[in-house]
Formats: C-alpha cells, structure tokens, sequence
C-alpha cells in the first residue's frame, strides 16, 4: 500500500504575545510559578487587531504552498478545523481560499472544500479524513490541505484565561510524505462529556477541572482501543508521543497514566518492582476506592523512578517546547507537538527515519484518538525549513493596559477600535466587513 500522511507543515503564531509569570500572574495576585512550574505555560500568543483565523490560516498555508512549489491545480481538498467560526452556514476554508487565490496564479475551483468541528481533536479528524479520501483514490493525484486554526480565547475572569493562544497550523497531506506516515490503525475513547462548549456563543463555558479528567479517561480508553487492533504499545518501540497540549501541566498526567499502561506486564515493570512493588491489579482489593488509593501511592512512586525521568525526558519533553511559549491553539495543538518533538530530534542530530511517534489527540464533549505515524526520510528539510524561532521572538510582548484592550477588540459582544501594535508584512489581515456581513481580507506586501 501507497504511504500516506503529511508532507509538509508550516505554523504562524498570533503576532502578540502576552508573558504569562511576568505580566499575567502578578495581575492575578498568583505565584508566577503556577504558570511555569504547575501549567507549564511561559507565554500565550494572541491576534493583533487585524488578524483572526482566517489570516492566521491563510498566512501558515501561504507558507507552506511557496516553499514546497505547490500551485492550486495540486490541491483538491481544504479542510479547515476549528472552534473558533464566526459563520454557520459559510466555512472557513472558503475565505482561505480566496485569500490564497490573491497570491496565487489560478483558483481553487474543483477543490471540495469543509470545515471540521469537534473541539481541538478536528484537526486530526480532518488530517484523517484528508488520508482516508487519498487512500480511497479519490484524489486525482492531488493533496489535501488541512488547516487547523483558533484563538482560544476565554472570558476575562474564567479559569481558562491562564492557558489561551493564538495561531495555525497547516499541513499538506500527500502520497509518499516527506514527513510522516500515518498508521491505518487508530484508537478511540468517545463519551457525550459536558466538560467544555460554547452554545452559539463566543467564549467557552467550561469545568476546567473536570476537562482534565475526562481528558484522561477517554486517552485511557483510546490507547487500549488501539492497542485492541495495532497490538501491545512498548515504550522502547516508540521515539515521541505527542499529546494534545492545551498546557503543558496537562500533558504530564496523561505521559504518567501512559506509562504506567504501556510498562504493565512488562521488563520494566519487573525490573521496577523491587524498588517500588508490582502494579496494583484491582482483582486484588474489595473495593475500586482501596485499588484507587493504592494506584495514586503508585503512581505517586512511579513518578520519582529514574526510568519514568528517563521515559519523559527523551519521549514527552521534547513535544512541549512550542506550547510552552504560546499556550492553546485547540485543534493545531496536537500538531505543534509533533514539531516541536521533530525540532528537538534535529537540534540532537538524531536520525529519525523510521522511528515511530504515537500521536495522542482530545476534544472535549469529548474523544480521544491515537494512532501511530512512521517518521518519512525526508523529515530533516522539512523541520530545518521552520522558522519558528524567528516568529515566536517578533511577536510583540504585550503590556497589561495592552492585554485588556486586545482582549476587548476581539471580543464579539464590544465594539471597540485597538490601534494595531504591529506592523503587519507580507502577510493577509482583516480588511473589514462586507455589504452582506461577510470579513473580507487583503494581502499586505
Ligand atoms: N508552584 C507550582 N505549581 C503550582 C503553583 C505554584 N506556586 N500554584 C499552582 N500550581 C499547580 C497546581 O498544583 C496545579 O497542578 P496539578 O493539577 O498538577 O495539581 C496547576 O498548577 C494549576 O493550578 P490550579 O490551581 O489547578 O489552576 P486553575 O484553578 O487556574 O485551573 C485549569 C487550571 C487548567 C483547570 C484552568 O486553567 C482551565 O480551566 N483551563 C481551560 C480548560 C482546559 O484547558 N482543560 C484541559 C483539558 S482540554
């Protein structure tokens, strides 16, 4: 069978950025560390007042066509996946196409075109689906561009106002991809959840405490579904295991619950035993609270082993390093993990082809996904070719007073004018609205 999955990927920040431990904390009368050491958050990225996610999608797209030579006639699908639509009925990837269109000699006319919705797990749906439409032989030699775009914006006061950010994430998905295959076999952990949703409304409504838990209920339930068609995941057969990364804090209990799956009935379990005993089997207590109890003490000591350190710093660290300079993205987190784990790979000089990432994704009302994807020889250009670097340090540091002002231009239910803090360049902004209600955009040499 043909190999199938993503060729190329480019991000673009939000051009703000709002310093998390500086800024943020000492407003809140928080401890900065909260931020560092608890979420694991340095910074969030926010739009400037003439960006929103049709620019930043428009712009990670534009990026990625130019650099790989792509022409519209190459795609014949654009999938936009977002929780952050300001239409109903129009898609995003509408008005990503026509921004693309001011760039670009000839259209995107016989491209279908949708948008995706399922929290932050529908950019992996889209990237799915855009596979599964290759795999069908539907695509007429063509690929798929798949944008995952969203401010993750919460009302000011809300507990999730500590874990926002701004930006896209595009991919071109493609036979023989020079990033990275994706796996036929995939896991699911799906429940109807009430742990985060915005009915007909801008800013979510959320129990952030209880999203965290049933974040790791459905991973739990995803990983066994896959380990159910792919076989038993060992810890030593896989380089990187990129999770969905609303902040950082969140990844590290779902590394820990995975570990202590994947290691079960395992060496590594046996070796750990006599230092801190075999895992709790619940056949052995009277009640589910007495095998709780003794899974946290558990846990508990699993967490300060040399091997778990070991395990997280070289398999989970390294997929953090983005998220932690620019918060959420929603549906482009998961994404940015892979490349941040990829760009880890590159500064190290590892060789990476053929090595296996098993890729963790979560959208709240709320499913789980994991599927496995095999590192393509051509990943080394691919990362090298990222500028994020560059785009994480133009981003203009926001003051407070600054904060404030940008939070209001973008909320939908104000009607305020915020001066631009920087000055957009070779790139779409927000041009204003039409006679039908409809954004229109321009590109900016
Ligand atoms: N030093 C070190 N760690 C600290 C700290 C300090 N001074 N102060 C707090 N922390 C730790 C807390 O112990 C906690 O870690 P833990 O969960 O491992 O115990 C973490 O920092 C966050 O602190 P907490 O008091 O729980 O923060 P919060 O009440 O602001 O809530 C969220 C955090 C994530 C629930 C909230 O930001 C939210 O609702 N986010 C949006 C929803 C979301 O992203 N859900 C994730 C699943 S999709």
């Amino acid at each position: 069978m043909t190999a199938v999955g993503i060729d190329a990927v480019e991000i673009w920040t939000g051009n703000l950025k709002l310093d998390l431990p500086g800024t943020f904390a000492p407003q809140k009368g928080e401890d900065p560390e909260k931020y560092t050491k608890g979420l694991g958050l340095n910074a969030s990225s926010f739009p400037d007042s003439y960006e929103d996610i049709v620019t930043m999608g428009a712009n990670a797209a534009h990026r990625l066509m130019e650099r790989k030579g792509l022409a519209p006639d190459d795609i014949g699908r654009i999938d936009v996946a977002t929780e952050s639509a300001f239409d109903n009925s129009k898609p995003v990837s509408t008005y990503v196409a026509g921004c693309l269109e001011q760039v670009f000699d000839g259209d995107f006319h016989h491209a279908n075109k949708g948008e995706r919705k399922f929290a932050c797990i529908a950019g992996t749906q889209s990237l799915d689906d855009a596979c599964n439409w290759i795999r069908a032989g539907r695509n007429r030699g063509r690929g798929a561009l798949v944008i995952a775009t969203d401010t993750a914006l919460y009302a000011r006061g809300d507990a999730g106002e500590a874990t926002q950010g701004a930006g896209a994430v595009a991919m071109y998905i493609s036979e023989d991809p020079d990033l990275v295959e994706l796996s036929t076999g995939q896991g699911y952990g799906s429940a109807d959840e009430t742990d985060f949703l915005k009915p007909n409304q801008q800013f979510p409504s959320v129990d952030g405490k209880r999203s965290v838990q049933v974040y790791l209920a459905r991973m739990r339930e995803a990983l066994e579904d896959y380990e159910s068609v792919a076989g038993d995941v060992h810890p030593d057969d896989v380089a990187f295991v990129p999770f969905h990364t609303p902040f950082p804090g969140m990844v590290r209990k779902a590394a820990m619950l995975a570990y202590r799956h994947v290691i079960r009935d395992t060496s590594i379990e046996d070796e750990l035993a006599e230092e801190i005993g075999r895992q709790p089997r619940p056949e052995a207590f009277d009640s589910d609270e007495a095998y709780r109890d003794a899974m946290r003490e558990y846990m508990d000591a699993l967490k300060e082993t040399a091997a778990y350190q070991e395990w997280y710093d070289a398999t989970i660290d390294p997929t953090l390093s983005i998220s932690r300079e620019v918060g959420n993205w929603y549906t482009g987190s998961v994404h940015i993990a892979r490349v941040s784990a990829l760009k880890r790979a590159l500064e190290d000089g590892r060789e990476m082809t053929d090595e296996m990432l098993l890729v963790g994704s979560y959208g709240s009302g709320a499913q789980a996904e994991i599927h496995a994807e095999t590192v393509q020889d051509g990943w080394e250009a691919e990362i090298e070719a990222l500028n994020v670097e560059e785009q994480l340090e133009d981003r203009y540091d926001m003051s407070w007073e600054d904060y404030e002002e940008i939070h209001d231009a973008h909320n939908h239910d104000m009607d305020v004018d915020v001066e631009e803090f920087t000055t957009p360049e070779s790139e779409f902004v927000f041009d204003g609205w039409g006679r039908m209600g409809e954004r229109k955009y321009r590109y900016v040499e």
